[in-house]
């Protein structure tokens, strides 16, 4: 039998450390809630990706070199793919370090960046090359690293106010759609979400969500809910519900994501979780979705929705819009998240060459 005295003296402390490191592992977890933040990017490396450019020829680049410095959280692609995907040739578009000293402009994701700034680009640094600050989350869910001042010139990112806006956008028709044919429908409202970790900022919408399917079905889908979609099954799954749950993950002006994007796209009625009302008619028109604060309550929200569900009239006026406008299809592969931005930023560079400076990135990017 254990002395109780043993139990008070040794063992207690002994329990007493395991607690203490206990706390901070939690305390350190709980302050990087990305789970990319636990695989350090790998640098980029000149390789096949960088397949624009011959070594072989002695042709400078003729367009203004843009060098991808990190490739975001290792997501490679084929750096032809800006022009084959989305139409953009204007720079010259590398992963070649080797072409710091010529590059006109150094693409940084900021996840990436070491805190000790260890893996910046090294000094002396090109007079005539502009860095730009790439980075796509919210500032819930962004990292002050230090040091970053009087470093960037350029700032790219889905905020309205940055240098280089990353969005979806509609567009115009130039002809009036004919007729929109509704996708078959046999769910009323449908959620796909894969983040669940409330460190990110997600309470807002768990909260919403366990709040409303007490009035109404909703069909989840996706990581969070143990339920992993297949990649090609995305648009065809978000056709066939009536409704669908466009919650950001965190609420912030501008932030809008491609949450909307996929309902609009699919012939779907978003419903939307976010930024006030106002901000999402910059970008969408009024009566092409439903705002969660357009109602008092979660319960009254469900029965608006099951009204719309009886009354086919009201629910077809959510489409008038696409007789004028129409939504693009974006990119779903995890892996193909960062093409847009770079191949954005390589559009930027091919076309604008002024001076800039963007002094305290921190100030700009932390106030709403
Ligand atoms: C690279 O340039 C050289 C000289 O201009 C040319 O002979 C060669 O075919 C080019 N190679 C490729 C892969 O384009
Ligand atoms: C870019 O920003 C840096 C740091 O603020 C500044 O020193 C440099 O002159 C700027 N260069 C250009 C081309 O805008």
């Amino acid at each position: 039998m254990m002395q109780p005295n043993l139990v008070n003296g040794t063992l207690r402390y002994v329990l007493i450390f395991a607690l203490v490191v206990g706390v901070i592992i939690l305390l350190y977890l709980a302050h990087f809630p990305s789970t990319h933040t636990f695989c350090p990017p790998r640098y980029a490396q000149a390789s096949q990706y960088s397949g624009q450019y011959n070594k072989t020829s002695l042709q400078p680049p003729s367009k203004p070199v843009l060098l991808l410095w990190f490739w975001p959280e290792n997501y490679r692609f084929d750096l032809r793919d800006c022009k084959t995907l989305l139409d953009i040739d204007g720079c010259f578009l590398t992963d070649d370090r080797s072409l710091y000293s010529t590059a006109d402009a150094v693409l940084i994701f900021h996840k990436a960046i070491k805190w000790d700034l260890s893996n910046l680009p090294p000094s002396p640094r090109p007079s005539k090359q502009r860095w730009i600050w790439f980075h796509v989350e919210s500032p819930t869910n962004t990292h002050r690293i230090p040091g970053l001042e009087n470093l960037f010139n350029l700032t790219l990112g889905y905020r309205q106010d940055a240098d280089i806006i990353v969005r979806y956008h509609l567009t115009i028709r130039q002809t009036p759609e004919e007729e929109f044919v509704m996708p078959k429908k046999d769910k009323l409202v449908c959620w796909i979400v894969s983040n669940n970790n409330p460190s990110t900022g997600t309470g807002v919408r768990s909260k919403f969500y366990m709040e409303l399917k007490k009035y109404i079905d909703v069909h989840v889908f996706g990581k969070a809910f143990g339920t992993f979609l297949n990649y090609e099954d995305y648009y065809p799954t978000i056709a066939s519900c009536k409704f669908y749950l466009s919650f950001e993950n965190s609420i912030h002006r501008d932030y809008i994501t491609e949450k909307l994007n996929g309902p609009l796209v699919a012939g779907t009625v978003p419903v939307v979780l976010g930024p006030p009302r106002q901000n999402y008619e910059n970008f969408i028109p009024s009566s092409s979705f439903i705002h969660v604060n357009d109602f008092p309550s979660a319960k009254d929200l469900a029965q608006y929705l099951l009204q719309l569900d009886k009354d086919e009239n009201l629910y077809r006026s959510y489409f008038q819009w696409r007789k004028y406008f129409a939504a693009k299809r974006h990119l779903i592969l995890q892996t193909q998240e960062f093409i847009k931005p770079i191949c954005t930023a390589c559009d930027y560079i091919g076309k604008h060459s002024e001076y800039k400076v963007k002094n305290d990135i921190y100030k700009w990017y932390f106030s709403e």
